[in-house]
């Protein structure tokens, strides 16, 4: 049976990706850190269908402790995984005057230092199956957003491991990194109407995206032999 560990997996598009390999038969860990009752909800729906299918893990990827405390979480789950999705993430912007240091700490934290030192702590793991890693960046970088300006640092330098990775950990172990474009409204934030049809305006393909957008192209590119090192947009053609 084939093993998926995905970051920010309680809720939302990691949700959404947990559900689909759990309904293809993986075993899923789900990784999460304030979200406990959303996370021990979603592996009691999925070991219900499936006894001892789902694993969860708690841990804030800010700090290195935490971090390794994860890996040996896992180390204790299973002895390989097939397949890493970097998809937790802190996003807020952070315009010129107002950046901290504590700013820093959490967007490179969660989007950047975490992802780099999860890889190192499990690749022997994803070696064994000859598996792969999907970090989730994001469209917008291309353009430059304005007031994200660590987000976007993080993000792109996410983007650079994935293809530096790629080079280093091949033939093994693939990695790339599915960019989405507007699926969700950030977390506690409602856009109104007229925002959100500005936005679907700009998309070529004329709605949002889903969360399920996102699970299926994470889908693809597991099952693909041949892909390593490359970013995949998933934004509705809004880069074009
Ligand atoms: N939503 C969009 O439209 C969109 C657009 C472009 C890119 N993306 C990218 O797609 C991915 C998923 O998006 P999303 O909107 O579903 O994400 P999200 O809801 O904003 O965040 C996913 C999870 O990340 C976890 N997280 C945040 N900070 C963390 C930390 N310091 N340590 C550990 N976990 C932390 C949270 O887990 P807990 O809840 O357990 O605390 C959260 O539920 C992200 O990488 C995002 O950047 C999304």
């Amino acid at each position: 049976m084939k093993t998926i560990f995905v970051t920010g997996g309680a809720k939302r598009i990691g949700k959404a990706i947990v559900e689909l390999f759990a309904s293809d038969g993986w075993n899923v860990i789900i990784h999460y850190n304030n979200s406990k009752a959303d996370a021990e909800a979603l592996a009691d729906s999925i070991n219900l269908k499936n006894a001892d299918t789902a694993f969860i893990v708690q841990g804030d990827l800010d700090k290195a402790n935490e971090v390794d405390n994860i890996i040996s979480k896992v180390d204790g789950f299973t002895e390989t995984i097939d397949l890493l999705i970097n998809n937790a993430s802190t996003f807020y912007p952070t315009p010129i005057d107002d950046i901290s240091e504590d700013h820093w700490e959490k967007l490179i934290g969660s989007n950047l230092k975490g992802p780099l030192f999860l890889i190192q702590g499990l690749k022997e793991k994803l070696k064994a199956s000859n598996g792969s890693i999907i970090n989730i960046t994001d469209t917008n970088l291309t353009k430059g957003v304005a007031n994200y300006s660590i987000y976007s640092a993080a993000k792109a330098g996410l983007e650079a491991i994935t293809k530096g990775l790629a080079r280093e950990l091949a033939p093994e172990i693939k990695v790339n990194a599915i960019a989405p474009g507007a699926m969700l409204e950030p977390p506690d934030v409602t856009w109104t109407e007229d925002q959100k049809n500005k936005i679907i305006e700009s998309i070529p393909l004329n709605r949002m995206g889903s969360e399920q957008d996102i699970a299926e192209a994470v889908k693809f590119l597991a099952h693909s032999e041949y892909i390593t090192g490359q970013v995949i947009k998933v934004d509705g053609g809004r880069s074009l």
